[in-house]
């Protein structure tokens, strides 16, 4: 394979909201996807809720029965990395920890056969840099390709080179989520949160200190931003949306960086995380969704 092939064969790594997410829509665009996760039960876990997904896509009218069983068809589960050899892009979303991400990137590097193959982070924060000065000579082809949730319907894609990354690898990785994924990119800076990131966190931290001081209640805070300012959601149901663990991950990592009391996070947010109340992944965050 060479570097001037268009994508077809995609890998993801991580089956969670952003993982099923990323696989969802590079299936729907035609690509060959194998999703791995830690087990082969999460990994098929995984491939069943993109199924969910593709039905309520169905049921609103988005797509045929016929195209969403085809995209099911160029869906692949799996719990093994090893099945991500002949991949030509493959995108790391695990789990918002930098040793993680810097175990399946280094993994990545070994099992990935084709020298031009792109190892794309959907981190949410941290430096990409950091991942691509782990895996030696391949820290050419790591960049960050940096999703939204939920990815099937937020168009923007941060695309984030290193200091390391190819022009030629970021370029090639910009016209896949152009051409192929028909998404919105903006460039982003390798710096701790990127664009968005940087300027979402502080503002979803300062709602969610807003109610633990006992200055406003969760409903009006939300109600003031989607009502006043024309939000799709409020800040404490879209921190509930994200996943409060999510959130918490990417405050630690812009404070580590900055060390501005604006990215520090609040007590509620780690005690919510260390009850295991994520948000809507589980049930209980801000809100209660049971
Ligand atoms: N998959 C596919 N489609 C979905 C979907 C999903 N998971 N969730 C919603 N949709 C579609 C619906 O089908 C519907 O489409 P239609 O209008 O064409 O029929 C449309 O989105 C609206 O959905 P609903 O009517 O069910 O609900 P809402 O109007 O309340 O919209 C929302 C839900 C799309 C989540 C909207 O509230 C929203 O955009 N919220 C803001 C989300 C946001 O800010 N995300 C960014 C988070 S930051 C991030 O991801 C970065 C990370 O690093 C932290």
């Amino acid at each position: 394979m060479s570097a001037a092939e268009p994508i077809d064969l995609v890998g993801v790594v991580g089956g969670g909201q952003m993982g099923a997410g990323i696989a969802e829509v590079s299936a729907r665009a035609g690509c060959d996807v194998v999703i791995v996760e830690v087990s082969q039960e999460r990994a098929d876990a995984a491939l069943g809720r993109i199924g969910a997904s593709l039905q309520r896509g169905v049921g609103r009218g988005k797509l045929t029965a016929e195209e969403a069983d085809a995209t099911l068809g160029r869906l692949r589960a799996s719990g093994s990395m090893d099945d991500l050899a002949d991949r030509q892009l493959v995108v790391e979303a695990v789990v918002e920890e930098k040793g993680a991400k810097l175990d399946v990137v280094g993994r990545l590097a070994e099992v990935v056969r084709d020298p031009d193959a792109i190892l794309a982070s959907n981190t949410s924060s941290i430096p990409i840099v950091e991942l691509g000065a782990a895996v030696g000579t391949r820290s050419t082809n790591v960049l960050g390709l940096h999703f939204f949730n939920p990815v099937p319907v937020l168009s923007l894609v941060e695309i984030i080179p290193s200091l390391l990354t190819a022009e030629s690898v970021t370029e090639r990785a910009r016209t896949f989520v152009v051409d192929r994924l028909g998404k919105d990119p903006i460039n982003a800076p390798d710096r701790a949160g990127f664009t968005v990131n940087a300027l979402l966190i502080p503002y979803l931290l300062s709602a969610i200190r807003m109610l633990e001081q006992g200055l406003a209640s969760a409903k009006d805070i939300d109600d003031g931003m989607v009502k006043g300012c024309a939000h799709p959601m409020g800040p404490l149901r879209l921190s509930d949306l994200i996943g409060l663990d999510t959130v918490l991950g990417v405050a630690e990592t812009l404070y580590d960086e900055q060390r501005e009391q604006l990215f520090a996070p609040p007590a509620l947010l780690q005690r919510l995380v260390s009850a295991g109340r994520l948000g809507r992944k589980t049930g209980h965050g801000l809100y209660d969704y049971a």
